[in-house]
């Protein structure tokens, strides 16, 4: 586990950039926190990191964007308003999650038991005007991005 504080929004930008540079094929990142804690902008610096050349933005209706043209193909979903695990294999989450893209997953906890066991768990939480992030790797193949240079 490892606290890292972001006090400005640049930061929380930088954080997803360093990951998008790191992540390997068959990366996960749950990322967890409140309405409003950063986590579309850390997806934002995640495609930047990858250097997806589309734009990464929170989802109105469509819950699974794809970004194809990356170093990797990127898959960001946004499941706050997802009706329920049923769902997700229509959306064809469960094929980016066993392909060779990175998968990034706002509100990751409508579908927690679904999640694969080894992957990057990383919470934003408020901490005055700005955030603090705290990644979890949960098993070896996401460790190396627990150290990841910011
Ligand atoms: N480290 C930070 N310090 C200060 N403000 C931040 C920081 N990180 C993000 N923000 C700001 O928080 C606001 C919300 O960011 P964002 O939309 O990424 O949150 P979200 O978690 O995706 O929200 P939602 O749950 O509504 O989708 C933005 O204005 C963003 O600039
Ligand atoms: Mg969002």
């Amino acid at each position: 586990m490892r606290m890292i504080r972001l006090p400005r929004s640049d930061d929380t930008f930088a954080l997803g950039e360093a990951l998008g540079r790191r992540v390997e094929p068959g990366t996960v990142i749950a990322v967890r926190g409140d309405l409003g804690a950063g986590k579309t902008l850390l997806a934002k610096g995640i495609g930047a990191g990858l250097a997806v050349p589309t734009r990464v933005q929170s989802p109105t209706y469509v819950i699974v964007h794809l970004h194809p043209s990356g170093r990797l193909p990127l898959w960001h979903a946004d499941l706050y308003r997802l009706s329920g695990e049923d769902e997700l294999e229509q959306l064809g989450v469960d094929e980016a999650i066993e392909g060779d893209g990175v998968v990034v997953i706002e509100w990751p906890d409508r579908v927690e038991g679904w999640l694969p066991a080894d992957r990057l768990d990383i919470l934003l939480e408020h901490d005055g005007e700005g955030r603090v992030a705290t990644l979890s790797a949960t098993g070896p193949r996401h460790r190396v991005l627990e150290a990841v240079d910011v």
